[in-house]
């Protein structure tokens, strides 16, 4: 049931994706080193690696999506529930915003 719901807001999550542009990212040193912190895990590149799943080629919103799942909970994960939890919510938009214009 739960795995259900689940499917359904990504369903959803991934619907806004596609019908909504992304906003583009500013160039500022901030995100960079915000940004960077994901690096010692999702790989120098944010590429992935082994359990590590890629950030690169995402919209915005699937990066929005994902981050706001692991803060409220609504997606157990092994680390990114206490680490989204770091990040106020205007953080994880100019993430998404900044992730999705690496593609
Ligand atoms: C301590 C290691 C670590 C750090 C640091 C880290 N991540 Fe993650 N991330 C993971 C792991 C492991 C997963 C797989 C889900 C899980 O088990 O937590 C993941 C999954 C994700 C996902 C889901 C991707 C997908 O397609 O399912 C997103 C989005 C994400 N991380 C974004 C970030 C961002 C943005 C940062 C930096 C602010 C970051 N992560 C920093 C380890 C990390």
């Amino acid at each position: 049931m739960r795995r259900g719901l689940w499917a359904v807001s990504l369903a959803a999550g991934l619907a806004v994706g596609l019908s909504s542009l992304p906003t583009a990212a500013e160039e500022s040193v901030d995100i960079r080193l915000l940004a960077g912190t994901c690096a010692g895990c999702h790989g120098a590149e944010l590429q992935g690696s082994g359990a590590i799943p890629t950030l690169r080629g995402h919209s915005a919103e699937y990066i929005r999506f994902m981050l706001t799942a692991f803060k409220s909970g609504e997606r157990q994960a092994t680390v990114m529930n206490r680490l989204a939890a770091g990040y106020a919510d205007s953080e994880i938009d100019a993430l998404a915003d900044y992730l999705s214009s690496l593609q």
